[in-house]
């Protein structure tokens, strides 16, 4: 039987309570596959600040090198309080610093609009459609203007740098033009060629590459026009490959066609890392391995924190995506999606989602997470 190791950091508001669902479809799913998770809280964000003044704790980095896989809920605090040392800089100090220690560089944002959720889409009805379909936003997360020098040269200029280098790109483009073989055989690359010189670089190396794919149909988009293609005609993409700033601001625009972030799971894929020394032997080798990053694409919503009414299936589908790509667990994988379409499609509905008088059923998150896993 195959064991895992699972960092759980939920973190704050809503993290908890939508992280003991995923933890009630994980422990469905070792009733029904021959797998065991051993799963160990640890704390994050503003959770971990009372006990270690700390948004990202040496104890919860010790936890996360001791994991096959982190399960991450959410953090940051309510919007009048940014200005306390508990939530000043907490995202920053928790999210941006783990996938900085985890080395993520590609991350996967997949947006799945369902027809049953179509009227809570913000686009016209004909412009969605009457067809579920997914856009998937794969992230550049490891450069770019996030990772450059940021300083203050003086009281009256502000600087940023951005910068890429061709093994980055390269990594990500491989990765993008598999993912776009897999699936729709479409592949967008986002970038502002006309103006960044990173852009020039990043159009290059993309355009070679699209040279080993001959099945994939490739168009470079500037991301202004990208905007404007995403919102007019959201149908003609399917995989959609971005540095990190821009990748950041477009998965948020994707974000909004499911109709809820509720519904939004993401992967974070780490390098490998040193992770301490082989003990086993007597040679002291660096033990070295790949920690990958699930978390719902949402916020932690301290407004609904400890009401029961948050959207668990963001957090399951992050869930779902760790057994896929960290354990290679696809069938299991498959069946938690399965489940999901399942409930949606038998109108089971928490409050984001749920559309007064059409037939639908209000369940609270922890109904929520009972009902995948009844239809697992
Ligand atoms: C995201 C968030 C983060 C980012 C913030 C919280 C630093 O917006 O995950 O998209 O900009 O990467
Ligand atoms: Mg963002």
């Amino acid at each position: 039987m195959n064991t895992y190791n699972i960092a759980l950091l939920p973190g704050d508001g809503i993290g908890e309570e939508v992280c003991m669902e995923a933890v009630k479809v994980l422990r469905r799913i070792e009733e029904k596959y021959a797998v065991e998770f051993k799963i160990t809280g640890g704390l994050i964000g503003g959770a971990a600040w009372p006990e270690f003044g700390n948004h990202f704790p040496n104890e919860t980095k010790a936890l996360v090198e001791k994991s096959d896989a982190v399960l991450f809920g959410s953090v940051g605090g309510p919007v009048n309080a940014q200005f306390e040392p508990q939530w000043k800089d907490c995202e920053k100090n928790s999210i941006l610093a783990i996938r900085k220690f985890i080395g993520a560089s590609i991350n996967l944002r997949p947006a799945p609009i369902f027809k049953e959720l179509a009227h809570f889409c913000p686009l016209r009805s004909d412009i969605i459609g009457d067809e579920s379909f997914e856009i998937l936003v794969i992230r550049e997360l490891s450069g770019g203007i996030y990772f450059g020098e940021h300083s203050r040269p003086d009281a009256n200029t502000a600087l940023d740098t951005s910068s890429y280098d061709r093994p980055t790109i390269e990594k990500i483009a491989k990765f993008s033009f598999q993912a776009a073989q897999n699936r729709n055989k479409t592949l967008h690359s986002i970038d502002k060629a006309n103006v960044l010189e990173t852009s020039r670089l990043w159009r290059e190396v993309f355009e070679t590459e699209a040279k080993n794919w001959p099945e994939v149909q490739f168009h470079n988009l500037y991301v202004d026009n990208a905007v404007q293609q995403l919102v007019k005609w959201p149908k003609q993409f399917d995989v959609i490959a971005c540095p990190n700033l821009f990748g950041d601001i477009i998965s948020d625009l994707t974000s909004v066609f499911p109709g809820s972030l509720g519904m939004l799971g993401s992967a974070s894929f780490g390098s490998k890392i040193e992770t301490g020394l082989q003990t086993e032997t007597s040679d002291m080798r660096p033990v070295s391995k790949f920690i990958h990053l699930y978390e719902p694409s949402g916020g932690s919503a301290p407004d609904l924190e400890g009401k029961n009414v948050a959207n668990p299936i963001a957090q399951i589908y992050s869930a779902a995506m760790m057994l896929r790509h960290s354990f290679e667990m696809h069938e299991a994988a498959d069946s938690i999606e399965a489940a999901v379409l399942k409930t949606i499609q038998t109108g089971f509905r928490t409050g984001d989602i749920y559309a007064e008088g059409q037939d639908e059923t209000k369940l609270s998150c922890s109904e929520m997470g009972d009902k995948i896993c009844e239809y697992l």
